[in-house]
């Protein structure tokens, strides 16, 4: 291992890995050792800009906590996350697309019945969002648990925001026996993604902003199908093709449509006019 040089130091570093007991761990390991060596020889990489990066890691460690994980920013600025979901949604033939889970999910929100109200006391647009969890093909599942939260008004989600009530705009609901969901809500509204860490120094100095577009997530589960995340996104918003961290799909951006009508509104027990928002959800066998 002495006689190493630009050309033949990567085998010499694959070598030591050859017994790796875990095989996908292995194919894991080999590839990330030849992209990352690769890499350096591209760019031709200096000893202080590896630095750089290690002191970038160094600082993201240093701003992470159990309520904020940066190198899930990181990599959800890259398109790393989204590229991951997309491998996963692979032969998915009809089913919901996945969208990032995101870093302001809590477990355990308060149970709604389906009919539920989130709006509460919040500031903003009223609306009601609704449809069916059915199977690849369409079948209603009955007893699907939805996990829903959104931002309020001032784009801050309740855990981040001192001002806000624990667990504001957020639910769990089940499907009823014709596999409905349905919930009134606040519209949301665009927000933007942390900026004060790394992640955030990144995208400045790409010349990127850190908005996304408004958005309610979804976390579904039901006995015999795959658990999926997935986030529901203002068709129109301003930001909708510019997702700081790849989320939109076109099946994910969806009508927010305006009702004028007192009547329609009453059956929501909401005044007009109001916005509505159907959507079906489809989920994949286990
Ligand atoms: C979110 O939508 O909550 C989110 C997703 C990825 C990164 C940051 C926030
Ligand atoms: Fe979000």
């Amino acid at each position: 291992m002495r006689n190493m040089n630009e050309s033949n130091i990567t085998e010499e570093v694959l070598n030591t890995i050859e017994h790796t007991q875990s095989p996908r761990l292995k194919t894991i390991f080999t590839a990330m050792i030849r992209h990352l060596h690769d890499f350096a020889r591209e760019v031709e990489l200096t000893p202080q800009e590896w630095f750089t990066a290690m002191d970038f890691l160094y600082r993201a460690g240093q701003i992470s906590s159990p309520q904020r994980n940066e190198f899930i920013l990181i990599s959800d600025v890259l398109g790393v996350s989204s590229l991951a979901d997309m491998l996963s949604d692979r032969g998915a033939d009809g089913a919901t697309e996945t969208s990032a889970l995101g870093p302001f999910f809590v477990e355990g929100a308060k149970m709604l019945k389906p009919g539920g109200d989130l709006i509460e006391s919040n500031e903003g647009e009223p609306g009601v969002v609704m449809g069916h969890v059915c199977d690849q093909k369409g079948q209603p599942i009955e007893g699907a648990m939805l996990e829903i939260w959104q931002t309020a008004h001032n784009g801050l989600y309740e855990n981040m925001d001192p001002n806000q009530r624990e667990g504001n705009l957020r639910c769990r609901m089940l499907s009823d026996k014709d596999g409905v969901y349905r919930f009134t809500t606040v519209k949301p509204v665009s927000y933007k993604v942390p900026e004060d860490g790394p992640g955030g120094d990144m995208l400045l100095s790409m010349g990127r902003h850190a908005w996304r577009p408004a958005h309610i997530h979804f976390k579904l589960s039901a006995e015999g199908y795959r658990p999926m995340a997935t986030q529901l996104y203002v068709e129109d918003d301003q930001y909708i093709d510019e997702d700081a961290v790849f989320g939109v799909r076109n099946s994910l951006a969806v009508g927010f449509k305006r009702n004028d009508s007192a009547d329609e509104a009453a059956k929501y027990n909401l005044q007009a006019p109001f916005w509505v928002v159907e959507y079906d959800f489809r989920l994949r066998p286990a």
